[in-house]
């Protein structure tokens, strides 16, 4: 990673950091409590067994590492990394059976071929160094293994979508900032990291490349996609 990057990483890290108190209350708030359902959709894509191993990439305070547990227990395990460390602490408190990994997910310690599923939510958008996530991804998932990406969507064209950039790129920043001193920024970069984020057919052909096997399932009016790839060999 490049000095430019590497602080780059940083600085997210640190707004993940000192947002973490305050983080699920506003994703129910801004969502409109649609966040939990697009969790547990990605979590069910996921299709894991008992006995199965799973991995969730930028887990935060670990709600989709605690959708996933149902489907592993009783003998499975649930992994939730990510390298904020006021996000996972929250995540430690509220779920103790899942081990939670203080760690850069473009670099995975585990070995090639060795996870059943991984999943992503609301994390690769955030990545600095996307192209290294994906290939880490790729090379810890055994063949037949599933990737569940769950993120923001560019917003389609259309009036309503209009109305919904307003809320994404105005209405939510200015009462981020209301609620919180300082918050704003945060939520104008999320309005920004989901405008460049790619369209959804454009990540899919991203990751048929690396040799998945994809599906996309758009959701609520299209402002969340659902990637779900299997690895091909
Ligand atoms: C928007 S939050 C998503 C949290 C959670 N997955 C959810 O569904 O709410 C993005 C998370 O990605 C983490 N993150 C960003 N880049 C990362 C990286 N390279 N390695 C590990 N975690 C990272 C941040 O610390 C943050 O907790």
């Amino acid at each position: 990673m490049s000095v430019g990057q590497q602080a780059r990483a940083d600085r997210i890290r640190q707004m993940f950091d000192q947002v973490a108190a305050r983080y699920d209350a506003r994703n129910r708030l801004f969502s409109a409590d649609r966040d939990r359902a697009w969790r547990r959709r990605a979590a069910q894509r996921a299709a894991l067994r008992p006995g199965q191993t799973a991995f969730d990439l930028c887990t935060g305070t670990g709600k989709l590492a605690h959708e996933l547990l149902p489907y592993v227990r009783p003998s499975g395990r649930v992994v939730g990394i990510d390298f904020a460390p006021a996000m996972l602490a929250l995540a430690r408190r509220r779920e103790p059976e899942i081990e939670f990994r203080l760690g850069d997910i473009t670099r995975l310690d585990e070995p090639d071929v060795s996870v059943d599923a991984v999943t992503i939510g609301f994390g690769l958008r955030n990545l600095v160094d996307r192209d290294a996530a994906l290939r880490e991804m790729f090379r810890v998932l055994r063949p037949g293994g599933r990737l569940v990406i769950l993120e923001f969507a560019p917003p389609p064209r259309g009036l309503l979508m209009r109305a919904y950039r307003f809320y994404l790129s105005r209405v939510m920043p200015a009462l981020a900032g209301l609620l919180s001193a300082g918050e704003g920024s945060a939520y104008r970069y999320l309005a920004e990291t989901v405008e460049a984020f790619p369209e959804p057919a454009e990540l899919a052909h991203q990751l048929e490349t690396l040799g998945f096997a994809v599906t996309v399932e758009r959701m609520t009016l299209g402002i969340a996609a659902l990637h779900v790839a299997v690895r091909r060999r």
